[in-house]
C-alpha cells in the first residue's frame, strides 16, 4: 500500500463548509490584505502562544527576515544557528549581508547544541537563531542563559513547532521573537503561504508591524526601508477555521509518532534506525515526520546510516 507522506484532502474535506464560508466572508468584505481577519488571527495566535503581540506576515521565511531586520542586523554581523534545518533559516541571515555561523546539533534531538553555541560566540555575534525542529523545542533554558550572559537576543525559528512546549512555555514566546510558518503542510497550514511573528516586547512589535509594510507607520509615509510582507485576509480566515483543531491534530500526531516508534523498534529489520529522543520537559508537536522519513530512507538504502 502506498501511504502518502502528507495528504491534506481529508483535513479539508472535514472542514469544507466552514472553509468555504470563511472564503466567502472575505470576498464579500473586499478586505483582502491585513484588516480584521488578520487582526483576529493575530490575537488568537498571541493568546495561544502566551505572547503579548503577534504580527502576521507573508511566510515563515519573511518572519525570520523581518525578525533579523528588527534587530538591525547588518553586513559583517554573525548569527549563530544550526545547519540542520530548512534553507530559509540560514538564508534569512545571508539575505541581510550577515554570516550564519553554523554549529553542530545534539544528535539525539537534532536541535542546536547550546555548548557549541557558547563556544562560537565572537565579537561579531549579534543573535542566536535556534530551530525547534520537527516540533521539538531546542534546549531553551540553556540558550536563554547564554543569551542573558552575553547580551544576545534569540530569534526562535518555530516554523515547525506551533503549540509545542518546554517546561510549560510555548514555542516562539520563550525568547525575544518567535517565527511561525503557515505553509500548507505545516501543523497549522493555510491554503497558500503565510507566517507570523510573536514577541513580548512592545517596541519590537511596533517595528515589525512597520517593517512588514515597507517601513511605514501610515500609508505613503516611510520611516525606513522595510519589505512588502503582509498576510492575506483569505489565508487568515482559513487559518482561523483550522486553528480551532490544531490541538486535537497535534495530539493525533503525537499518538501516531509514538505508535510508529514502537512498531519500528519491533520490526526486526536489518536497518539502522534512530527514533528521536524527546526531552522530558517537552511536549512536541510533530516528531512523527522524522520517524517516517528516517525509516523510509533507511529502507531504500539499507547500507546508509539513518540520517
Ligand atoms: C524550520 C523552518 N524554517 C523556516 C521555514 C520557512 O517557512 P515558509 O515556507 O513559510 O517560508 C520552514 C518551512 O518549511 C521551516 O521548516
Amino acid at each position: 500500500m502506498k501511504v502518502p507522506l502528507i495528504d491534506l484532502r481529508g483535513q479539508h474535506q472535514l472542514l469544507r463548509p466552514q472553509l468555504l464560508e470563511a472564503v466567502e466572508r472575505v470576498i464579500d468584505s473586499q478586505q483582502f490584505v491585513l484588516g480584521s481577519e488578520v487582526e483576529a488571527l493575530e490575537h488568537e495566535i498571541a493568546d495561544y502562544c502566551t505572547a503579548e503581540f503577534a504580527i502576521g506576515c507573508a511566510s515563515g521565511s519573511d518572519a525570520l527576515l523581518l525578525a533579523l531586520m528588527s534587530l538591525d542586523l547588518k553586513a559583517g554581523d554573525e548569527v549563530i544557528t544550526t545547519p540542520f534545518t530548512f534553507f530559509a533559516t540560514g538564508a534569512s541571515i545571508t539575505r541581510l549581508g550577515a554570516h550564519p555561523r553554523f554549529v553542530d546539533i545534539d544528535p539525539r534531538t537534532y536541535n542546536i547544541d547550546p555548548a557549541e553555541v557558547e563556544a562560537a560566540i565572537t565579537s561579531k555575534t549579534r543573535a542566536i537563531l535556534p530551530v525547534h525542529l520537527y516540533g521539538q523545542c531546542a534546549d531553551m533554558d540553556a540558550l536563554l542563559d547564554i543569551s542573558k550572559r552575553h547580551g544576545l537576543p534569540i530569534v526562535e525559528d518555530a516554523a515547525q513547532a506551533i503549540g509545542a512546549e518546554d517546561h510549560g512555555r510555548r514555542a516562539g514566546s520563550m525568547a525575544h521573537i518567535g517565527c511561525f510558518s503557515f505553509y500548507p503542510t505545516k501543523n497549522l497550514g493555510g491554503a497558500g503561504d503565510g507566517g507570523m511573528l510573536v514577541t513580548n516586547d512592545p517596541d519590537l512589535a511596533q517595528r515589525l508591524r512597520r517593517l512588514r509594510v515597507h517601513g511605514g507607520k501610515t500609508e505613503y509615509h516611510h520611516d525606513e526601508v522595510g519589505i512588502n510582507s503582509r498576510l492575506d485576509a483569505l489565508q487568515a480566515a482559513i487559518l482561523r477555521v483550522k486553528f480551532k483543531h490544531l490541538d486535537e491534530w497535534s495530539e493525533a500526531r503525537r499518538e501516531k509518532a509514538a505508535f510508529y516508534t514502537e512498531l519500528l523498534e519491533e520490526t526486526g529489520l536489518n536497518v539502522e534506525f534512530t527514533p528521536p529522543f524527546v526531552r522530558s520537559s517537552v511536549i512536541h508537536s510533530a516528531v512523527c515526520q522524522i520517524v517516517s522519513t528516517t525509516y523510509i530512507s533507511s529502507i531504500r538504502n539499507p547500507s546508509s546510516s539513518a540520517k
